[in-house]
């Protein structure tokens, strides 16, 4: 079920200090379809992901630091105003529910629920019956995403994986199956070769100022070079220690 079907950037000009304009495939950004229940963001380190899953989320009605339609908690104001020129394309039919998870305010996120329960044990209920401060980064993750979310909801989520054991990426990856064969829709921005691997889904890589465009998994960066250096690892690095591999101190 499609109930984003995409999104045009309008034609608007952006205010100087607006940084979205200085993001390539952002920049060149004038349409974008979702033609699968899951359709993954790729790139590079600063290739524009998160801005636009966030832009998308505040555009959708979404707290900007993460949450349902109806979280209102605020650490910071920092979102862009990338939102603002989105027109989202909508489906036909009426999503029932929905989530963006940021990674980063996960803690937050935990601490207003925490807010919004009040002891309520039927509240914490849905994020699996107690705080999600008394689990670790990973566990807490899991029972939010497989207590709160639910069918026939729209799923924005920035690199799930951050959080999670190649054993939870497993658990992750069912998941993510599962939800999109029960009707809902989820886009995930993702390093992870195995999460992209889920069926039915579309990759979408940020290529610079080549846009966004549509690639297979075997062709993405991530599985080639995971490959690569899984089936050679001394050869490797033999590579990158001669050149000096680091770019950065
Ligand atoms: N609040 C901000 N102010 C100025 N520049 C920003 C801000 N947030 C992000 N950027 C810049 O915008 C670019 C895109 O950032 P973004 O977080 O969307 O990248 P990403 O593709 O999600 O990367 P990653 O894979 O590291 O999560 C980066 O160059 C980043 O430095
Ligand atoms: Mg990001």
């Amino acid at each position: 079920m499609l109930y984003l079907r995409g999104l045009e950037q309008l034609d608007e000009a952006a205010d100087e200090a607006d940084y979205t304009r200085r993001i390539p495939a952002v920049a060149a950004l004038k349409r974008l379809e979702f033609r699968c229940p899951v359709t993954f963001f790729v790139g590079e380190n600063g290739s524009g992901k998160s801005t636009l899953l966030e832009a998308i989320a505040v555009a959708w009605g979404f707290n900007p630091e993460g949450g349902s339609r109806n979280f209102r908690f605020s650490s910071r104001d920092t979102h862009s105003g990338l939102y603002r020129r989105l027109r989202l394309v909508r489906g036909s039919c009426i999503a029932q529910d929905g989530y963006f998870l940021r990674s980063e305010s996960l803690y937050n996120m935990a601490s207003y629920v925490d807010e919004l329960a009040g002891g309520d044990r039927g509240f914490l209920r849905q994020f699996g019956g107690r705080s999600l401060h008394g689990r670790s980064h990973g566990e807490s993750l899991l029972a939010l995403a497989q207590n709160r979310f639910r069918r026939q909801g729209l799923y924005l989520l920035d690199e799930p994986e951050a959080a999670l054991s190649p054993v939870r990426q497993l658990t992750f990856l069912a998941l993510l199956h599962r939800l999109a064969s029960e009707g809902s829709q989820l886009i995930v921005a993702t390093h992870s070769p195995i999460l992209m691997a889920c069926p039915r889904a579309e990759i979408l890589r940020f290529d610079g100022a080549a846009g966004i465009t549509p690639v297979a998994w075997q062709e993405t960066e991530h599985v080639q070079i995971t490959r690569d250096f899984l089936a050679a690892p001394e050869r490797m690095m033999r590579v990158l220690f001669a050149e000096g591999g680091e770019e950065e101190a």
